[in-house]
């Protein structure tokens, strides 16, 4: 199936950002039969809220979905959402969510937020770090061949994958985040910086293990600028020396880069081993840091204030009360309520980006120059701003 990039991806990203001219090209380097999503907040599309049964509250979801319960950390759609409608694929269902009789036909997101690549503590938000989200994936796969092995074709085509979309699908991945933040509350820079082969030794183990059973495409994202969200930016950069040109902490963004560098590295040497098969990695870091820092002629008016959260200016971010959260403070009761218009905003609740921002990334990852290999503009869609 050759996917239009133009019907999927133009629209939505031309009524969003009319000033944005497009040159359509021809067709995508996108086709795969199923897509196999593992990661953090970043890419979860309903897991942990299933998983753990809790929920958020409005605004989440306010501007897409018109519901917090689809269980995205976001206003609207994700990076992940917008690359599913680039392959003119349904969004991906999140492993965990059993309501609805969910169709895993085109894949499956294990992605859950607040997930590490190293395991999880037992006070961890997400216990279903990368190890365990690659246990899921074992015993889903094993579920389908034998409930194909047993009942055969046709009734389970509308549920589940055919067994060679296993070694045909893309297993993407955007995981890392957790593991470089979650580290700043206990260790000091350089301890996280010693740290990071022994996370990318993990992520490499995951990672083997699934071309092991068959998988060949895979599909990596790094991990953003840390150091310019607000959450981050509220705890460690009180000491404005501490922050950057761009009012982000300089440490984290450092973890980060370092973090990218030997991911990078991880993902040329899996490139050279696995020569029957695709490994791309795509740099949101990049992405994102342009973002942030050339805001304003990209159509943004706030760069790391949250649209969503307590507190007001400069970060509207308060950790005792989120995003739509109600509480009671000195005997007044305060909420974290959202931003008059959120397309102002490139970060929403103080640790996630908003569905503006997640659209531009994506109009980005897929103009292919961000991707190593590069995408040979086969998927067509130059955007000039
Ligand atoms: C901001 O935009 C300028 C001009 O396009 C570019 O040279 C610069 O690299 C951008 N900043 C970042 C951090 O990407
Ligand atoms: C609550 O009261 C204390 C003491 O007056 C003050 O320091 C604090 O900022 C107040 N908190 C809020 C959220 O207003
Ligand atoms: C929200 O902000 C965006 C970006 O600045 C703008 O294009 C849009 O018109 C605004 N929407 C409303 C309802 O003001």
């Amino acid at each position: 199936m050759a996917i239009s990039l133009t019907k999927s991806f133009a629209i939505p990203l031309l009524l969003a950002m009319c000033s944005t001219i497009f040159r359509i090209g021809s067709s995508a380097v996108f086709d795969y039969p199923a897509v196999f999503n593992f990661g953090d907040s970043n890419s979860d599309t309903g897991d942990l809220v299933a998983g753990k049964g809790f929920s958020l509250s409005l605004p989440y979801g306010q501007n897409y979905f018109k519901t917090p319960s689809t269980g995205r950390f976001c206003n609207g759609r994700l990076i992940v959402d917008f690359l599913m409608d680039a392959m003119d694929m349904p969004y991906l269902n999140p492993y965990l969510d059993s309501v609805g009789a969910p169709s895993f036909r085109k894949g499956c997101n294990y992605a859950a937020a607040g997930s590490t690549i190293l395991p999880a503590a037992a006070t961890a938000v997400s216990p279903f770090s990368l190890g365990v989200q690659l246990n899921q994936f074992l015993h889903f796969k094993a579920r389908v061949l034998e409930l194909r092995a047993a009942k055969g074709g046709k009734k389970l085509d509308k549920y589940l994958p055919d067994e060679d979309y296993f070694q045909k699908g893309l297993y993407m991945f955007d995981i890392g985040q957790n593991d470089l933040a979650g580290s700043f509350y206990s260790k000091t820079l350089d301890q996280i910086l010693a740290s990071i082969p022994s996370i990318l030794a993990e992520f490499e183990n995951e990672i083997q293990q699934l071309y092991n059973e068959g998988a060949r495409n895979f599909w990596i994202h790094n991990t953003g600028p840390l150091g310019c969200l607000a959450q981050n930016v509220a705890k460690f950069g009180t000491d404005p020396s501490k922050l950057d040109e761009f009012g982000c902490v300089t440490s984290h963004n450092q973890a980060a880069k370092l973090f990218n560098l030997q991911l990078h590295a991880l993902c040329k040497k899996l490139q050279g081993q696995y020569t029957d098969g695709t490994v791309t990695y795509v740099d949101i870091y990049s992405i994102k840091s342009n973002l942030i820092a050339n805001y304003s002629r990209l159509g943004f008016e706030q760069p790391i204030m949250a649209c969503c959260g307590y507190g007001g200016p400069p970060l509207n971010y308060d950790r005792d009360i989120g995003c739509g959260q109600t509480k009671t403070l000195n005997g007044t009761t305060v909420t974290g309520k959202g931003c008059d218009n959120s397309s102002k905003y490139i970060n929403w609740d103080g640790i996630h980006y908003s569905e503006a921002a997640n659209q531009f990334v994506s109009s980005q990852i897929l103009t292919g120059k961000y991707s190593d290999p590069p995408l040979d503009n086969k998927l067509a869609l130059p955007l000039e701003l």
